[in-house]
């Protein structure tokens, strides 16, 4: 029989909850979430499990980071059913918290990670990555977190976490957990619950298109060429739009036409309404060839890339 979830919905709750653990000296993992939970979520749970002795689970959705057009109201909420989940994973403390109780009245702040935050999905959404990180530094302060993980999917924001933890001397490892994949090779997220049919036939082709771009670059391909080339496939594929194909620096992002350092490869683009992202690690080998073969097998879920 699984323990009973507790769930909290106020700061002064998640801190008296937490208080005795910090008492006791017991290392807590928090893993923060929109909710819609799937496996790839229950991947960052079952690591946290492992990384410390208590388990808390975030459930939020943020409505600084969605832009005007996007879609707050609309994302998938099902609190009942993620509860299910996540007391079949054995998570301790399920904290969801309103929006008037994470930005009361008044509230003035926002933390910004420059650089990192302007770059690809920046360019696109602007205003995201300050929303993204205003909440996850109330969220690792208010949990007093020992560690928290972040899947791999969203790469760029994992950098920007990553980055800003550091800057502001928060005492909260950050934990990468990689992305969990459908068999053929389509990432894990709530957002593919929006794809019609037709849709989640050709969302493969994203993963598809990041693979053989490393590849062509492996086997000598220049980059601005392998890109274009990759977009020019995912356009005929019935894409509707691409909004970047991009080799960067692993841990800053810049934009490289040559793989002399690890470098991960990111793509986001449109099927219909819904936008897909991905990414792959892209690790130079002595003779400058990526290293892994991560193409899709048949078969279960697996979790993808070299290294959510
Ligand atoms: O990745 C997400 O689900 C969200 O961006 C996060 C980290 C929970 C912040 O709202």
């Amino acid at each position: 029989m699984p323990k009973p979830l507790v769930t909290v919905r106020t700061v002064a709750a998640l801190r008296r909850a937490v208080a005795p653990w910090k008492k006791r000296g017991d290392a807590i993992a928090l893993v923060p979430t929109m909710g819609a939970l799937h496996d790839g979520h229950l991947a960052l749970v079952a690591r946290a499990r492992r990384l410390a002795r208590r388990t808390i689970v975030s459930l939020f959705v943020n409505p600084k980071q969605f832009g005007p057009q996007e879609d707050f109201i609309k994302y998938p909420r099902d609190e009942a059913a993620d509860r299910v989940k996540l007391r079949a994973a054995g998570v301790d403390l399920l904290f969801a918290p309103a929006v008037a109780e994470i930005y009361p009245p008044g509230f003035a702040t926002a933390v910004t990670v420059s650089g990192l935050s302007d770059r690809l999905d920046g360019e696109h959404r602007p205003g995201h990555f300050a929303g993204v990180a205003t909440v996850v530094a109330k969220l690792l302060i208010e949990a007093q977190a020992d560690f928290a993980c972040f899947g791999e999917k969203d790469y760029q924001q994992l950098q920007i976490v990553k980055r800003m933890v550091a800057d502001l001397d928060i005492p909260t490892r950050i934990v990468a957990v990689p992305t969990v994949r459908e068999s053929d090779g389509l990432a894990l997220s709530s957002r593919n619950a929006y794809l019609t049919a037709d849709e989640r036939a050709l969302a493969p082709t994203l993963h598809r298109t990041l693979l053989d771009t490393r590849e062509r670059i492996a086997a000598g391909m220049a980059i601005a060429d392998a890109n274009a080339r990759g977009i020019a496939d995912l356009t005929m594929a019935g894409f509707g739009g691409v909004d970047y194909l991009a080799v960067c620096d692993a841990e800053t992002l810049e934009p490289l036409d040559r793989i002399d350092r690890p470098a991960r490869i990111l793509v986001a683009a449109r099927l219909g309404r819904v936008r897909l992202i991905d990414n792959e690690a892209f690790t130079p080998t002595s003779r400058g060839r990526p290293a892994g073969n991560d193409r899709p097998r048949s078969g279960t879920r697996r979790r993808g890339g070299s290294s959510r």
